[in-house]
């Protein structure tokens, strides 16, 4: 896709280097934590710089690239580390976004903050309503989005805030409930599910994230929110068995405790119209993918959060 000068600050973590994948030779800013790595850009002609999104090299990079737009994906993300560790999720959601903010008032760029449905908590929620985040990780991301307001309003500068729901794909690390269902079967170990299974989700496949994210890079209008709903809604249980459906394979599910202040659902309306993959096509896309690349994902389960059933704890 032709696209003007962007930096991807965490291109190389799942979400990032999906949107990476649209553009050509992109330039990619990414600490490399054990959520970014390297594996995700491999088939890709890219730039990667590896820094802070908290720190000043950020400015000194926008500074000799003067990128058109930037992109920041730069996050913790996992919301059982977030339970355990809330403090690591201040620096890179808050201080991070705050990095991104102040160099933006030195230099002229427009700023697509990448947040999520979970700041809204479990009410149903459109881009006006009031942000109620549930966990530790919610908490700092609803902290980095009030920043971003913030900056519109005092110093007029140009910012998108993009709200997308629950994602899967290719590449989504093994901590997270769909690629930790795949592998475990493919394992022939238990999947464990918190509480009875009955929170719901809303899906959307990561390519449609990316493609949306491009083009409100391009049209989105400055200070406006936009929530990219999958209107793919079900429960973690019905999940496991389209999983267990495309496998072939019976998942063998263990029921263990629920994660303290666990969102029941989430649930967006949007302003924007587009087009949304199914989620059975999706899923279907997704195991096969994780089928296909296992080593990819080998090194990783050895993880504590794809091992351990309440890793919370
Ligand atoms: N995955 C989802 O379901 C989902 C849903 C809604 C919103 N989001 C948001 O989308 C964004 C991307 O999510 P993801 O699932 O791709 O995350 P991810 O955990 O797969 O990747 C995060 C990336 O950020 C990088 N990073 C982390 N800390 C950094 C730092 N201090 N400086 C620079 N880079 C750093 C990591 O190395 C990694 O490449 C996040 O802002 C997340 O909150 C994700």
């Amino acid at each position: 896709m032709d696209f003007p000068l962007t930096l991807i600050i965490g291109g190389a973590g799942f979400i990032g280097s999906s949107f990476a994948r649209l553009i050509q030779n992109p330039v990619i800013y990414d600490a490399l934590t054990y959520a970014g790595r390297k594996e995700n850009l491999t088939d890709l002609r890219h730039e990667l710089i590896v820094g802070d999104v908290a720190s000043p090299i950020l400015h000194e990079v926008i500074k000799s690239k003067r990128p058109e737009i930037v992109i920041n994906f730069a996050a913790e993300t996992h919301v059982d580390r977030s339970i355990n560790r809330p403090e690591n999720f201040i620096s890179t959601n808050v201080y991070g976004v705050l990095n991104v903010l102040e160099a933006s008032r030195k230099y002229d760029f427009k700023y697509i903050h990448i947040s999520t449905d979970e700041v809204y908590g479990e009410e149903c929620a459109d881009e006006e309503s009031p942000l109620k985040p549930s966990s530790p990780y919610a908490a700092s991301k609803a902290a980095g989005d009030l920043f971003v307001k913030s900056y519109v309003r005092t110093y007029g500068i140009n910012a998108v805030i993009i709200r997308p729901s629950n994602n899967y794909g290719p590449r989504q690390y093994p901590e997270k409930f769909i690629p930790k269902a795949i592998i475990r079967t493919l394992l022939d170990m238990e999947v464990p599910v918190y509480g009875s299974g009955n929170q719901e989700r809303d899906w959307i496949y990561v390519e449609d994230t990316a493609r949306m994210i491009a083009e409100l890079a391009l049209t989105g209008k400055g200070g406006d929110v936009y929530n990219l709903p999958g209107e793919n809604r079900t429960t973690n249980l019905k999940i496991l068995d389209e999983i267990s459906s495309i496998l072939g394979r019976k998942i063998k599910i263990k029921f263990v405790k629920d994660r303290p202040g666990h969102d029941r659902k989430y649930c967006m309306t949007t302003k924007l119209k587009f087009n949304k993959t199914p989620l059975s096509e999706g899923l279907k896309k997704t195991v096969e993918w994780y089928i296909r690349n296992r080593w990819w994902w080998e090194p990783l389960i050895s993880d504590e959060f794809f091992i351990k059933d309440e890793p919370w704890t």
